[in-house]
């Protein structure tokens, strides 16, 4: 049995004392569903806060990205060894990532086997942008995204990582996925790729995400696909409707 996981990445949204704020307000409603691993992703310089405030509750923290290396000259950067103690996942290869700063499938990969070293929790994002899917490439892109950030892991150690099918012209726009196709790109395409790499029975343990415009109100009709183990979601975990959008989730599931 796959635990589910919800994940709220906040991008680059709200201060340390707005997000302080706000985890304050939703902590003991979330703390509550334990039926999901329930995890945030704030920015960067949130998480030392966050962290002190989480610490007897079982909401886990992530952050948004991390180099590979261990240490040196790359200003700006935050290796994996900074973020242990901190937090318990990392979000690699978000589309903004390598849309918007070059982020490559090779460099997904190095920070892949880096967090997995340092036992954090990959969360790796794959998905296809809309010129892409109207052409039909989707099943073939993601494969190969899937094959190409997985490269080299061990059978033993797939069901360490999670993985998240964010198609892009689903991010923010208020038009998701329709849930069977969301559910045949995960259930097909990417965990057919992880059975093809590790065998069946790793392939079954490895969770999967569906993440692009979910809210409350679609959760559910993701969550009843079988294969679909959870949603990364960026909007919607930043509104008070996060522990009822939670709440859902693990409903749907019972
Ligand atoms: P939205 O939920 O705002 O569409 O964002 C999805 C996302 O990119 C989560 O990583």
């Amino acid at each position: 049995m796959r635990k589910p996981i919800i994940a709220g990445n906040w991008k680059m949204n709200l201060t340390i004392s707005q997000g302080l704020a706000f985890v304050s307000s939703i902590k003991d409603g979330l703390n509550a569903i334990e039926t999901l691993d329930r995890v945030i992703a704030p920015p960067f310089v949130a998480l030392p806060a966050l962290a002190d405030l989480l610490r007897e509750s079982q909401i886990e923290l992530a952050a948004q990205n991390m180099h590979f290396a261990e240490k040196g000259a790359l200003t700006g950067e935050t290796a994996p060894g900074m973020l242990t103690g901190l937090c318990r996942y990392v979000i690699l290869g978000h589309s903004e990532r390598r849309g918007l700063f070059g982020e490559t499938d090779q460099g997904v990969n190095r920070k892949l086997h880096a967090a997995l070293t340092h036992d954090l929790i990959p969360i790796v994002c794959v998905g296809e942008n809309l010129e892409q899917n109207e052409a039909g490439s989707t099943g073939t892109l993601i494969s190969g995204q899937v094959r190409a950030a997985l490269a080299g892991v061990s059978a033993a150690d797939a069901h360490r990582v999670v993985v998240a099918y964010e198609p892009i012209w689903a991010i923010g726009t208020g038009r998701a996925c329709d849930p069977d196709a969301a559910q045949h790109v995960i259930g097909a395409i990417i965990r057919g790729a992880l059975r093809e790499l590790f065998g069946d029975q790793p392939a079954e343990q490895v969770r999967i995400q569906y993440g692009g415009s979910v809210k409350a109100d679609n959760i559910t009709s993701f969550m009843r696909q079988p294969d679909i183990d959870g949603a990364l979601i960026g909007g919607a975990s930043l509104k008070t409707s996060w522990v009822e959008l939670n709440q859902r989730a693990a409903e749907a599931r019972v």
